[in-house]
Formats: C-alpha cells, sequence, structure tokens
C-alpha cells in the first residue's frame, strides 16, 4: 500500500536554505516581523514572478503568510460573506471547502472527472452558479490529481469568470512540484500568466459597491483585464 494522504516532498530541504535559517538563529533574529513579511523576503518574491513568470507587481502588494492555509483563509475572507458560494475543485485539498464553512460561506464542489480529463466541465460549471456565487477557486497543478489546466481551459475559466462577475482564487503553490513526464507547468497554463501562492483577483466588471470594499480591505487593485497595477499576492 502507498500511503499518499500527506504531500510531503520526498526531497530534503536544500543546505542553503538550512544554513540559512541556522545563521538567523545564532544572530539571534527572533523578534517579531512586520505583519507582511520582511522587506528583503518581499523584494525577493516580486523579483522572482517578474524574472521567472514574467509579471510585475510591486513589494507592497506581496504579503507573505505562514504556510498555504493562512493565505487561503485570507484570500477567503477578502471575497466572501456569510451565505456566499465559492466553486471549489472535487476532489481537491480539504482546505478548499473547509475555510468557506468557517466564514459561514458555502463550498460548492466542481467535479474533476476522468471523461474531461480531470479538467472542469464548463457545461457543469455554468449549472452551479446561484446568484449568492461569489468566487472560483482554481488548484493547477492540483492536489490530489496533479493534473495541469492547459491553456484553453484557464482561457475558459477566467471568460466563465468574468461572465458571472466572480473573484478568481488561484492556488499554484505546486509550480515546481509536478510530474515532469505527464504534464508539464508552462508559464502560460498558470491561471494568472505566473505563479507562486494565492491571488484574489477583482472581478473584471461591475461589482460596484462590493469590489470597492473588499479591494480597500484587501490593498489590493483590480487585475484581471489589466487595470490597475495587479492583484494582492499572498505568498507562503
Ligand atoms: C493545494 C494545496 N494548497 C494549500 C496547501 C496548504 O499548505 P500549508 O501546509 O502550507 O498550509 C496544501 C497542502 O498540502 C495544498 O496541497
Amino acid at each position: 500500500m502507498i500511503p499518499l494522504a500527506v504531500g510531503e516532498p520526498e526531497l530534503p530541504v536544500a543546505c542553503h536554505i538550512l544554513r540559512a535559517g541556522a545563521e538567523a538563529w545564532e544572530r539571534d533574529d527572533t523578534a517579531y516581523t512586520p505583519n507582511s513579511g520582511i522587506a528583503p523576503l518581499r523584494r525577493a518574491i516580486a523579483a522572482k514572478l517578474d524574472r521567472y513568470n514574467g509579471y510585475r507587481v510591486s513589494d507592497e502588494q506581496v504579503h507573505v503568510t505562514s504556510g498555504g492555509a493562512q493565505a487561503l483563509h485570507m484570500a477567503m475572507s477578502f471575497t466572501l460573506e456569510a451565505g456566499s458560494e465559492i466553486l471549489i475543485p472535487d476532489p481537491g485539498y480539504p482546505t478548499f471547502s473547509m475555510t468557506p464553512r468557517l466564514l459561514g460561506a458555502v463550498p460548492v464542489p466542481y467535479p474533476l472527472s476522468s471523461p474531461h480529463g480531470f479538467r472542469p466541465d464548463l457545461t457543469e460549471l455554468e449549472s452551479l452558479v446561484t446568484p449568492s456565487t461569489r468566487a472560483l477557486l482554481i488548484n493547477s497543478p492540483s492536489n490530489p490529481l496533479g493534473v495541469v489546466f492547459d491553456r484553453t481551459t484557464v482561457a475558459a475559466l477566467l471568460a466563465f469568470a468574468s461572465r458571472h462577475d466572480l473573484w478568481v482564487i488561484s492556488d499554484e503553490v505546486y509550480e515546481y512540484l509536478t510530474w515532469m513526464s505527464i504534464w508539464r507547468v508552462e508559464r502560460h497554463q498558470l491561471l494568472t500568466l505566473s505563479a507562486t501562492g494565492y491571488r484574489a483577483w477583482a472581478p473584471p466588471v461591475g461589482a460596484g459597491e462590493r469590489q470597492r470594499r473588499w479591494v480597500g480591505a484587501a490593498g489590493a487593485q483590480r487585475g484581471v483585464r489589466g487595470s490597475g497595477s495587479g492583484p494582492l499576492v499572498l505568498a507562503c
């Protein structure tokens, strides 16, 4: 039996990372840090997005979290309220359904099944939208399926979200963790045309007051259509 429940990579932590941690410890670099993360780290993440993903954000748009669960919680609490519905992948990482419940919102699963190559079926997605639907959560590369959405799927999902005025929360934590011989992540396949962490994208048009309030709370900017300087990046 091969246990597949815990997503722990079998690679050891790289030496330079261990060394940097040990050196910080020895310097007693252990006091509180700014809530959004230390400036050099936010700068390095913004530089990574620019260099490897061809995507520009300012350091101020990067907010470092203690892991993915916190980032998911923040992205959802910026975009959902009690009674809101969020479309989540099924099968999917369990936190995708637990976090909305914690906020009084309703997770609505959309199937990723083999007849559709484990990609979302747009007709099915359409049938799940109600007046309470506020957000679409996408996880590509996927846990637990490993599937990477192709360019056509990504474009169709963005058009779907735009049509229904939905936020898109994109979980791309497995950018560098794929079955390379089967699925390879190309830059254009990542939903936001870049990667790392969680994006809460503002609905592109027409969300009025709701959008302004949320954007203010998140400190984020509108991003889908390139108006404004891009979304808040939650990097874990
Ligand atoms: C798709 C996905 N998102 C988020 C997380 C949460 O990450 P963390 O353990 O850093 O909270 C995981 C963890 O396995 C995951 O698989």
